[in-house]
């Protein structure tokens, strides 16, 4: 199979951008027939990132398992929050303590640690195949993955040291699942997307929480829903938490961050 007749069968399936996956999928391949069934899998739905096995997430090319959350451009906007947060505690005697919470493969974690230097970075995810990928996107950063669910996978000795608890967590809600398109409903597992009935429950377990978990003063870094901001924000302000919420047109994505309540 040529790249040529690669897109025309993209096409054909409707894959928006069939020329530029053509060329990513004629690059993985090692043989045209292995060309010919990666073509064939994506025609048949499977995202491009589950074909090739690895994505773009702002700039680092990251290791994306079969049946794993895909990260996404949006996420970015998290980043960007956390960074800045991050950047404030730099200039202790000690790295600052970042923890991605439901981290999936690790790219939020791994694009803080590229993008602010010393950082000690911990991710937690339940999904053992999540985890094993992100054991590998944040090998090289000294990142430490842990395996369970939210704050009871980590070591005790991070008990009130954690500066930055970012997360993206799962916020979609149940009823709402359906309406995904097919390459999330069909190919990305309901832990990483099921946000319980209003899409907030990961948030409302993770800020009551983090109170035990943050330094004095730590600081959670949360994305949300774009129809979700309010509700999140007031999970924050009535645990104490001072809170903002902040949002990007050029992201399209919504952030809420909260400082650890005294
Ligand atoms: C929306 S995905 C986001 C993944 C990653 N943060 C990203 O942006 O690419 C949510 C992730 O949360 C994980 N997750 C869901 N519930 C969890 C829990 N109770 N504890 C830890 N991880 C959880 C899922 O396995 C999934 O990888």
């Amino acid at each position: 199979m040529t790249i040529a007749s690669a897109t025309r069968r993209l096409t054909a399936a409707g894959c928006v951008y069939a020329e530029e996956e053509a060329s990513i999928l004629a690059e993985a391949a090692r043989t045209a027939a292995e060309l010919d069934a990666m073509v064939a899998r994506r025609a048949a739905g499977t995202p491009l990132e589950h074909v090739v096995g690895w994505t773009d997430f702002r700039g680092l090319r990251l290791t994306v398992g079969e049946g794993v959350f895909v990260p996404r451009p949006r996420s970015g906007f998290l980043v960007e929050e956390a960074a800045s947060l991050t950047r404030c505690m730099s200039g202790q005697s000690r790295p600052v303590v970042v923890v991605d919470l439901c981290c999936g493969v690790g790219a939020i974690g791994a694009a803080l640690a590229a993008e602010v230097p010393q950082v000690e970075l911990h991710g937690v995810d339940i999904d053992p195949r999540a985890v094993a990928c992100a054991e590998q996107n944040l090998r090289d950063v000294g990142g430490v993955v842990h395996q369970g669910d939210l704050f009871t996978a980590l070591p005790r000795r991070l008990r009130r040291r954690i500066d930055v608890a970012v997360a993206s967590p799962p916020y979609v809600p149940t009823e709402k699942i359906r309406l995904l398109p097919p390459e999330a409903r069909e190919f990305e597992p309901p832990v990483a997307l099921d946000g319980g009935a209003d899409g907030v429950d990961l948030v409302r377990r993770i800020a009551r929480d983090a109170r035990r978990w943050l330094a004095p003063h730590g600081c959670l870094a949360l994305e949300v829903g774009d129809t979700q901001v309010e509700a999140a924000a007031a999970v924050l302000e009535e645990l104490g938490y001072p809170t903002r919420a902040v949002t990007s047109e050029e992201y399209g994505s919504a952030v809420v961050t909260g400082r650890r309540p005294h």
